[in-house]
């Protein structure tokens, strides 16, 4: 690594866990992280926020899991100034992407500072036309809606799939609207009234408002999209929502096609404490395990874990988009750095409207 860079950063670092607000403190002198001969290090722009990172910092049950002193988040845009022979990026070339999560959580190497080591396999060029703060609103949830769609949902350019978003006004579900509509999908996503317009300027065809539906959000599928109409039943669930998985899964077989899959991106959306954690434990094992001749659900249920690891391809994809604006990054706001903590309550609200950014100057 040049001798001409420094080796100490400004960071966010928690060395405990509890609430983000009064964990996290931004620290003058934390290490710079040095880069394997595989890796890079990059001066960090701009970061964007996601919900695992605070999940992770709040976790009550499992702090053994998690590395600390560490620094919490995964996405980032910022300029390459340690390069590895194998990435084929050079010092001084604008990049974004995404820590993997492991790294982040075992390593205690996120992204909120000013220098992050990342992997070949999770970062790209950052298109010229496209700012920092934009960039970095993407990596995380806008891979893991690839992920849902493309990679567990088969989808393909112009194959007309059909998509419910469940949570489309969210991070990874505004991402997946526009991912579906670029590739010709049809899309229906869950609202609620003041998120409405802001749903359907992402392009969805037609929303749900989940707080006011009669008698209830899967009996409205049911009935509005049947599986007995394959013109209207989805190929495609994504759960973006996580606290009504259990009831929403079971009741799919009504409105998601027999060879269609329902992609759980929330996970554990709301465990806070021992009792949670083995519901949604045990909820989860039913879905994964339970045979359809046992009582289970028929039709493919897939958990989506933090699970990017070479996800280039995606990535390059999604700078074409942003650059050529078919991609719009859906930001909820930018925060400066130095006020960053102060960004975790909208997040942790789950009210967040698309994504929240900070700037690292
Ligand atoms: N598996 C993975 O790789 C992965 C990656 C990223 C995120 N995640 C997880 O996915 C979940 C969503 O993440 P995110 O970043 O998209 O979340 P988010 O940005 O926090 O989602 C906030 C949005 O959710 C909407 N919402 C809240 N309750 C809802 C409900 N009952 N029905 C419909 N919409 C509702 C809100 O809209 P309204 O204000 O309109 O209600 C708000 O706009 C989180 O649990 C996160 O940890 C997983």
């Amino acid at each position: 690594m040049s001798s001409s860079l420094p080796t100490t950063q400004l960071a966010w670092v928690f060395h405990k866990h509890g609430d983000p607000t009064s964990v996290l403190h931004l620290e003058k002198d934390y290490p710079v992280p040095i880069p394997s001969a595989q890796q890079i290090l990059v001066r960090v722009h701009a970061v964007a926020l996601n919900p695992f990172a605070y999940k992770a910092i709040a976790a009550p049950l499992t702090p053994f899991l998690f590395k600390k002193p560490g620094v919490p988040e995964a996405d980032f845009s910022g300029v390459v100034v340690a390069e590895s022979r194998e990435s084929g990026l050079k010092i001084g070339q604008e990049v974004f992407g995404q820590v993997p999560a492991l790294l982040v959580l075992r390593k205690g190497l996120g992204s909120l500072c000013q220098y992050v080591i990342c992997e070949p396999a999770l970062v790209t060029l950052k298109p010229p036309n496209v700012s920092h703060e934009h960039a970095a609103s993407f990596p995380l949830a806008g891979l893991t809606a690839y992920a849902a769609l493309v990679r567990h949902g088969g989808m393909k350019h112009g194959d007309g799939k059909r998509v419910f978003v469940n949570g489309g006004s969210g991070g990874v579900g505004a991402w997946a609207i526009q991912i579906a509509k670029a590739k010709g999908a049809y899309v229906v996503s869950t609202c609620s009234p003041s998120t409405r317009a802001f749903v359907t300027s992402l392009g969805a065809d037609a929303t749900v408002d989940y707080r006011s539906v009669q008698p209830s959000l899967p009996a409205h599928l049911a009935e509005s999209y049947p599986v007995s109409d394959p013109d209207k039943a989805f190929d495609i669930i994504i759960d973006a929502v996580g606290t009504t998985v259990g009831r929403l899964y079971a009741a799919c077989p009504a409105f998601l096609k027999a060879g269609g899959v329902y992609v759980d991106v929330a996970g554990t959306a709301h465990v806070d404490g021992l009792r949670s954690a083995l519901s949604a434990l045990g909820g989860l094992a039913n879905r994964v395990l339970r045979p359809a001749w046992l009582g289970g659900t028929r039709r493919r249920y897939v958990p989506l874990l933090l699970n990017a690891k070479e996800m280039s391809e995606e990535l390059q994809e999604a700078a074409e988009l942003l650059a050529s604006g078919t991609l719009k990054p859906p930001i909820d706001s930018v925060w400066r750095f130095e006020n960053a903590r102060e960004a975790y309550p909208k997040i942790m609200s789950g009210r967040a409207r698309g994504k929240l950014v900070v700037a690292v100057d």
